[in-house]
């Protein structure tokens, strides 16, 4: 595993370059079943600890807590080792509630301290002083460590950091091969001011595993309704798959282990890859390893160039027919 290290506290844990995103458990949407939610992912939260995962990252909104209280559980007494983020989801975005809704994130998750507390996305109609004000106290009183946001362009995350009055460490945000426009401006602003990206969905869930095309389509509710896995789209992702494919090869590795080297390639990004599996997890664990050559990373960059997925209004028949196939 590799780390970086963001200055933080130095009380606190180093963050891994891979880490583990846990929406998956507990969720319908991603629709794994009991038995994932039971004991899988408890198993994939332990193997990720050995092999040196430490950021693990969650939301309140997660099967409306159940996610929050399965990480905890499954983390157990490796809370020392982990740097635990998890998110406020900014419906009553007033400093009092930001406050009460830390403790009870805190409590599901059994621990007395959230490493980092993210804003999952901004508030359409509240600008963030008063979330930020909340955001203080909890930073006071010790019970959170590092706030981040989610889904903020750059205008706003800067705007957020001068609410709350120093650094906001964080902007998670959707980054990969399928979606690069966190490029525009987010990368480089992290890249200059020693903050960090947290790339979600690195895997474009799981469209960058090379598994999935219009032959196999994933079932569950999440992905059939996602525009990125309409058949139409499947075909067009051929190019870059194939192309993640080579790569691979070079490496002795597999399309999803080349797609999240690309993603943490840039010094000032980590990604949170979900996984379905205790052997997805420790594949992706070894992702981290894999050094890609400067003309493998612009070849992929160059064939994700190419890709274009049917996007906006034009997927709703596409939709349609998926749905009736
Ligand atoms: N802040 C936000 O708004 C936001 C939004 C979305 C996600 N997130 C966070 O980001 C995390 C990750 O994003 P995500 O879950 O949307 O997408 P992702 O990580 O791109 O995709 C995860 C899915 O890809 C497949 N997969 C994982 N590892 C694989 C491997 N080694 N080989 C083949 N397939 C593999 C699995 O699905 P199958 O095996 O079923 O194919 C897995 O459930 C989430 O858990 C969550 O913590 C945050």
């Amino acid at each position: 595993m590799r780390y970086l290290d963001v200055g933080a506290d130095p009380t606190t844990v180093r963050i891994s370059r891979i880490g583990l995103g846990a929406w998956q458990f507990g969720s319908r949407e991603w629709g794994y079943g009991k038995s994932y939610a039971e004991q899988e992912a408890h198993d994939i939260v332990r193997r990720a600890v050995e092999l040196g995962v430490t950021l693990f990252d969650t939301a309140e909104i997660y099967g409306f807590g159940r996610s929050e209280r399965i990480l905890g559980q499954a983390i157990g007494e490796n809370r020392e080792s982990v740097f635990l983020a998890t998110k406020l989801f900014p419906l009553l975005p007033v400093a009092p509630v930001v406050e009460q809704r830390a403790v009870a994130s805190a409590n599901r998750l059994g621990v007395r301290r959230l490493d980092l507390y993210q804003v999952h996305q901004p508030n359409p109609l509240v600008r963030d002083g008063t979330i930020m004000r909340g955001m203080r106290a909890l930073q006071r009183v010790g019970l959170v460590g590092e706030v981040g946001v989610s889904n903020y362009s750059l205008d706003r995350w800067r705007a957020a950091e001068q609410a709350l009055g120093r650094r906001v460490l964080s902007n998670q945000v959707r980054y990969n091969l399928a979606d690069r426009s966190p490029e525009r401006d987010l990368l480089p602003f992290a890249a200059s001011t020693g903050h960090l990206v947290i790339a979600y969905s690195p895997l474009a869930q799981g469209l960058l595993s090379g598994k999935y095309d219009r032959d196999h389509r994933p079932a569950n509710r999440l992905r059939t309704t996602s525009p990125m896995f309409l058949p139409e789209n499947l075909d067009r992702a051929g190019e870059l798959i194939a192309t993640l494919r080579e790569v691979a090869d070079a490496h002795s590795a597999t399309p999803a282990q080349i797609a999240l080297a690309w993603v943490i390639h840039r010094p000032e990004v980590v990604a949170i890859p979900g996984a379905s599996s205790v052997g997805q997890v420790e594949s992706n664990v070894a992702a981290a390893d894999i050094d890609l050559t400067e003309d493998q990373y612009q070849a992929l960059s160059a064939a994700a160039d190419r890709f274009h997925p049917v996007t906006g209004p034009a997927v709703v028949p596409h939709l349609v027919r998926a749905r009736f196939n």
